[in-house]
């Protein structure tokens, strides 16, 4: 069987990680999809920088449409990032020529998921984005497939890795939010634009994704109510844990009579709960199903060698010719009940 032939789109930390494990793990990956998977071209805004991996050999696209429907790549994958192009006209010209796409892009599925979708499964292309929430833990496989046949109630987590590290830091170090969010940029956790982290969005635009697929429903960030964590202090944290609570940022959603509510704040939780024995840059996030206990599912949220395990895993999903509908259901069974984002209570 000929090998799948993958572009990358986007060449830092998740990108350059995502070559290496494709080269190292080459044999396991093999093994695993019936077919070798060869890296065959790339693009990046820099042609110069070191990355420490080996590109002999490897075709530059001049810019990501091209790498998008480059004769040769089977398989897109973006790991440029940001809610709109160059992302987002790529992802689009590799659907549409039929190819199939990997990202770990939460922003550009929570604002075009069902457009994308629905590209997806008009031309044949799988569209995987296991590292768009929870970097290495396999929340999406697991509300796609492994819980397919389980109505759920609810889903609920830590999502955000910089935040909760953050949180933890302040936490135990009494250190200012300012100097903990440093530190979290310097470990490559953090958005480009940090404000995406500490201000709920990044959280709000994987509760999205996580609500479409628990629930049936169209993917909407719209429709998530959000408050963020910039405004907590050392203190707020010390009044928490005197009344024998942690403050977490929590997405959570939920089946209501009103329609599927989506909101992500600042939440006290006891410190006797589980949710909040999960510290630094670790990531939680909890399953409600009909019938059975919660099911919960913990790992590292964030960072490059997290993300790029996932990426890799949609890659191999690709090459053994596994094709699941992106949102779970076919984009016509989608409804549309979220509810407008809660006023603040
Ligand atoms: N900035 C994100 C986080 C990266 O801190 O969780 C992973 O999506």
């Amino acid at each position: 069987v000929a090998p799948l032939k993958v572009g990358i789109a986007g060449l830092g930390t998740v990108g350059a990680e995502v070559v290496r494990l494709i080269e190292t793990q080459a044999r396991v990956l093999a093994g695993r999809s019936g077919r070798g998977i060869r890296v065959v071209a790339v693009t990046a805004r820099s042609k110069a920088k070191k990355r420490g991996v080996d590109l002999r050999g490897v075709d530059w696209a001049k810019d990501p449409i091209s790498l998008a429907t480059h004769p040769e790549v089977d398989c897109f994958v973006e790991l440029m990032g940001g809610a709109g192009d160059p992302a987002l006209s790529a992802v689009e010209a590799a659907l549409g020529a039929g190819k199939s796409v990997v990202t770990a892009n939460k922003a550009l599925l929570a604002k075009h998921g069902l457009k994308l979708a629905k590209a997806a499964e008009k031309n044949g292309g799988a569209l995987n984005f296991e590292a768009a929430v929870g970097a290495a833990i396999p929340v999406i496989k697991t509300l796609r497939e492994g819980l397919a046949g389980t109505g759920i109630n609810r889903v609920y987590g830590i999502l955000n890795g910089t935040c909760n590290y953050i949180l933890t830091r302040m936490e135990q170090e009494g250190l200012s939010f300012a100097e903990c969010l440093k530190d979290a940029q310097r470990l490559g956790y953090a958005e480009a634009n940090p404000s995406f982290d500490v201000d709920g969005h990044d959280t709000a635009q994987k509760l999205a994704i996580l609500a479409s697929l628990a629930f049936g429903t169209k993917v909407a960030q719209s429709a998530v109510y959000v408050e963020g964590i910039s405004s907590i202090a050392p203190e707020d944290l010390r009044a928490a844990d005197d009344l024998g609570y942690r403050l977490k940022l929590l997405g959570v959603a939920v089946r209501t009579a009103k329609g599927i509510e989506q909101r992500v704040h600042p939440t006290m939780v006891p410190k006797s709960s589980s949710i909040a024995q999960v510290m630094g840059v670790t990531n939680a996030v909890t399953i409600d199903g009909e019938g059975i206990p919660p099911i919960t599912l913990v790992g590292p949220g964030a960072g490059g060698a997290a993300t790029a395990s996932a990426v890799v895993a949609d890659i191999a999903d690709v090459a053994r010719g596994i094709r699941a509908n992106p949102f779970g259901r076919p984009i016509s069974q989608l409804r549309d009940t979220q509810k407008a984002p809660m006023e603040r209570h």
